[in-house]
């Protein structure tokens, strides 16, 4: 028979497309489920693509059943917060109901492995800087709410079938695949690593601080800002630990530590080698002052150790790619 494949949605992303190549170095056999809304063609670099919706319920059966699947990861989602705020239900239809539709063919199938990309939105905005997984659950958007209710499903269809699941929460995802084949090339990004390396590159006039009197350090925002591939090597570990009859688990994605806005926006500069146009503005509503993963029940369930902590890696990575983009070489 042939080996078991991995469905991969959301594969032609900003994160999938980081977790597939990772998983074709481990000689995986993975098939792609992507839309092309948002994700770049030229972002898969391996397995099959196969245009379509995660709501498309007769085709997503007939990939689970031709292609052996045994195992899905599920990145396909809309993910711009404030968008979130302005269009709620576009929120729900894609993360909630199609992942509900997919939930139900994975059922059918008899999918027993599940990896869910889930968000520290789902904290809202916690009483503490640093959350762990039990910290209470107050999404404050409806992209927060939408992943939340997807993580809700999840944990009532373990219980009810075989199926078992990591729901990973990522904090501050940035960067990207330091040999540069693959990056963020998301139109009208509002992440604060693409934004600066954006304005860094000329495509922006200035980058924005969104607040200066915060309970910080320094009065800005602080985040817990983590490397992609650190990111995508999380999921290769979650898919082992799923492989080794581990349990289904709930794990934030993030270092334990945080940088604020200005020492991200210092990083940038020292990269670029010139200062940025910076202007600062009031707070940007719904906005914590800090938000840190508290990384020990990862660490402790998958093994999971960061292996590119730093800053300036994360940042430089990042700016190389915009470089490339500005050139004219990145996705068409
Ligand atoms: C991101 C995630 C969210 C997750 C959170 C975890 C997405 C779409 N959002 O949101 O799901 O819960 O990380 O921490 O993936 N800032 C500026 N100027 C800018 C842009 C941002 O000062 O132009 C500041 C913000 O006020 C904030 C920090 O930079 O303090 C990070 O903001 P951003 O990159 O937008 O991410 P989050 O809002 O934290």
């Amino acid at each position: 028979m042939d080996k078991k494949a991995i469905l991969v949605t959301g594969g032609a992303g900003y994160i999938g497309s980081h977790v597939v190549k990772l998983l074709a170095k481990n000689d995986e056999r993975i098939v792609i489920l992507d839309n092309l809304s948002t994700g770049f063609e030229q972002a898969i670099t391996a397995g099959t693509l196969v245009k379509g919706d995660t709501g498309d319920r007769e085709l997503v059966s007939r990939l689970l059943e031709e292609h052996n699947v045994d195992t899905v990861m599920h990145f396909a989602a809309h993910t711009v917060v404030p968008e979130s705020v302005s269009n709620p239900l576009k929120y729900y239809g894609n993360n909630t109901c199609n992942s509900r539709n997919l939930l139900e063919c994975c059922q059918n199938a008899g999918i027993r492995h599940f990896i869910f990309s889930s968000t520290a939105a789902v904290y809202g905005t916690p009483a503490n800087d640093v959350c762990t997984e039990d910290t209470p659950l107050h999404p404050i958007n409806a992209y927060g709410t939408s992943k939340l209710m997807t993580e809700w499903m999840l944990r009532d269809l373990a219980a009810a079938t075989d199926l078992r699941y990591i729901a990973l929460r990522y904090f501050n995802v940035a960067g990207c695949d330091p040999e540069g084949d693959i990056g963020q090339s998301t139109p009208n990004a509002t992440l604060l690593t693409k934004v600066a390396c954006e304005a860094a590159v000329g495509k922006r006039p200035q980058v924005s601080i969104f607040g200066t009197d915060y309970p910080t350090k320094d009065g800005t925002g602080v985040r817990d800002y983590i490397h992609v591939l650190d990111l995508a090597h999380a999921h290769i570990v979650a898919l082992e630990h799923l492989r080794n009859k581990g349990e289904s688990d709930v794990l934030n994605c993030g270092y334990g530590h945080g940088y604020s806005v200005r020492e991200l926006l210092d990083a940038v500069e020292r990269a670029n080698g010139a200062p940025l146009n910076i202007v600062e503005e009031a707070r940007r509503p719904g906005d914590p002052p800090a938000l840190i993963a508290a990384p020990d029940r990862i660490r402790k369930v998958l093994g999971w150790t960061a292996k590119y902590d730093d800053l300036d890696a994360i940042v430089s990575s990042a700016l190389e790619w915009e470089r490339k983009l500005a050139r004219g070489e990145g996705y068409k």
